[in-house]
């Protein structure tokens, strides 16, 4: 056992981060709690796009702790992580199965149920580390923790997350303050807070240990424990800047190449329009012309009618000279 409770010698680099870093802070903690427990069988109550089971996953497959695994979950979302009409999104499970079957089938299950559903898929005293993280409500959170304790195993621990969120209808504090006035426990505050509560009888020496430190040695533990969450939050943070700065260049890049088209449609619409102008000038050119035929056309239609009263006049006086002829005869 190292005096500061804390090895993180073999502190890995966490294979999957997804955008959602609530969780983040605490994966060396994760890390170190497979290395130290070794646990037979751990359980996740709410698992979402997988942050914090894959993380267990990676470590028990690291320490070869021979852990058997299982993620409880609807991923249907809930009122604080979304759901699917909104945030939470509809292929979350099948992109978190497809990485987690190719990695982990052999030691760990994805359930795809509700928790109160799950239960009967686990013997009393069965569980040796499980981590509730599902809705965050005071009744919700103690209606978990009431039903899964019997599985509980006597060295078992339950781990709770947002401890310290006092938002909303966030209420996990408010069972956090309950059960440490009956459980041994510490609370680690960074990243909304992990309670870690030993709930069995022969809790293990490494938990044992960490809760029975003297309280300036214990924070200075946790600052510890928090300096290496930290350092994957900035991780992370660093993963999801370059993701939008990806994503901004993607956006320049599509500016840039919507910019030259408009450049090319312009140069298209210029040639059109100097088109549309030689096509008009002709147009006017024509109807000028038109326009004078008409006026020809008008006076021959004149000269014509002149013409025919002429005619008509001619023909008068020709039968009247004819008239004239014939009485003279
Ligand atoms: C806060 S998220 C889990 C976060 C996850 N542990 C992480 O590290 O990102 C809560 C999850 O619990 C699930 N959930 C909430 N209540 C549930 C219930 N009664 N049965 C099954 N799943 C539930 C939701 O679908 C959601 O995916």
């Amino acid at each position: 056992m190292q005096s500061d409770l804390s090895t993180f010698y073999s502190i890995l680099e966490p294979e999957f981060l997804s955008d959602i870093n609530s969780w983040h802070g605490h994966i060396p903690f994760a890390f170190e709690l497979i290395s130290q427990l070794k646990p037979k069988r751990f359980v996740e109550l709410g698992t979402h796009k997988g942050d914090s089971y894959l993380a267990f996953c990676q470590a028990v497959a690291h320490f070869q702790s021979e852990t058997k695994c299982f993620s409880v979950d609807t991923w249907e979302g809930d009122e604080h992580a979304g759901t699917a009409e909104d945030l939470y999104g509809e292929n979350i499970y099948e992109v978190l199965s497809a990485y987690h079957d190719e990695r982990y089938q052999s030691f760990s299950t994805l359930m795809r149920m509700k928790f109160d559903e799950a239960l009967p898929h686990f013997e009393d005293g069965s569980i040796d580390l499980l981590h509730i993280d599902g809705l965050h409500t005071y009744e919700a959170v103690k209606h978990d923790f009431d039903t899964w304790l019997p599985k509980m195993s006597d060295r078992g621990v339950v781990l709770f997350h947002d401890t310290v969120v006092r938002y909303g209808n966030f209420g996990v504090w408010k069972l956090w303050e309950e059960l440490t006035n009956q459980y041994p426990g510490f609370e680690l505050t960074h990243s909304y807070g992990l309670g870690v509560l030993a709930v069995g009888t022969n809790p293990p020496e490494w938990i044992s240990q960490a809760c029975a430190l003297p309280p300036v040695q214990q924070e200075a533990w946790k600052r510890k424990v928090e300096f290496y969450g930290n350092a994957i939050l900035s991780h992370s943070f660093k993963k999801q800047s370059q993701y939008f700065q990806d994503l901004l260049d993607q956006c320049y890049g599509q500016i840039h190449k919507l910019e030259h088209e408009l450049v090319e449609l312009q140069d298209k619409l210029e040639e059109k329009s100097k088109k549309i102008m030689v096509a008009q000038m002709m147009i006017a050119r024509k109807d000028k012309r038109l326009l004078s035929l008409n006026v020809q056309l008008e006076h021959a239609g004149k000269l014509f009618t002149d013409t025919q009263v002429h005619v008509r006049d001619q023909e008068c006086h020709i039968s009247d000279l004819t008239d004239q002829l014939s009485i003279q005869n």
